[in-house]
């Protein structure tokens, strides 16, 4: 249980200064996440719900970006058909109620472009802190989960997005993981990985590339 005070601005700068590991940032490589869009949801479209799986997805500024852009494109459709679980090993403990409370200091959201932020984010009671629209903030739910234990939280996925953080695993874990994934997948789904994350060549025979300028796969 996180206690009342633990997500205060001096702990949160802390962690994100401190912890490389999960550092990130709103709309980082928009390349990936508008392959998806233009790519992966066509295709998904077509289905009754559209589950997505957010590996690692630090502290929700991934799971958001690909909740605000497929909004974009989806319109009133996106909050019927699209639930996104993002996971993370999360040893400070601290990203459930991040995430939860989807409010994020100023520096952190700079790069969202301005039609965006405007249209979803508002000020926040916490001076120098916007929080995300509650239909945003409700359609990602987060559960702590550790890939390495090779279960995945859940089946049938129409979409994978694993982005920087099968580079902290060997070659070994690597290619569990993506297994993994691959079984996790439901038919036809897809995995996204980031820019410069390779299939592994053991793998290439359960993926087929969609796309050549973003790591988007098909499950085969
Ligand atoms: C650099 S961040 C990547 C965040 C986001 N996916 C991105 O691309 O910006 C790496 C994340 O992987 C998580 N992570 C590392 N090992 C993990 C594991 N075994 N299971 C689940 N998450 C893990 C870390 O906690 C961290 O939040």
């Amino acid at each position: 249980m996180i206690g009342p005070n633990r997500l205060n601005e001096s702990n949160l700068k802390g962690f994100v200064k401190g912890n490389n590991m999960a550092f990130t940032y709103f709309f980082r490589d928009l390349q990936t996440i508008e392959a998806i869009r233009d790519h992966a949801l066509p295709d998904l479209r077509a289905r009754k719900f559209i589950d997505i799986w957010d590996a690692g997805c630090a502290m929700g500024q991934e799971p958001y970006s690909l909740s605000m852009i497929l909004n974009e494109s989806m319109g009133y459709m996106y909050f019927r058909n699209v639930r996104i679980l993002a996971t993370d090993i999360d040893e400070s403990n601290l990203f459930e109620e991040i995430i939860s409370k989807a409010a994020y200091p100023e520096e952190q959201i700079q790069r969202i472009p301005k039609g965006i932020f405007n249209k979803f984010f508002s000020q926040d009671d916490k001076a120098g802190y916007f929080k995300l629209n509650e239909e945003i903030r409700k359609s990602v739910t987060f559960q702590k989960h550790n890939l390495l234990t090779l279960i995945p939280p859940a089946k049938d996925f129409g979409l994978i997005l694993c982005k920087n953080v099968l580079l902290h695993f060997n070659d070994a874990e690597r290619l569990k993981v993506i297994s993994m994934f691959h079984e996790a997948l439901t038919d036809g789904g897809y995995l996204a990985l980031e820019q410069t994350q390779k299939l592994p060549k053991e793998a290439q025979h359960l993926f087929a590339p969609v796309i050549s300028n973003a790591q988007l796969f098909k499950k085969l």
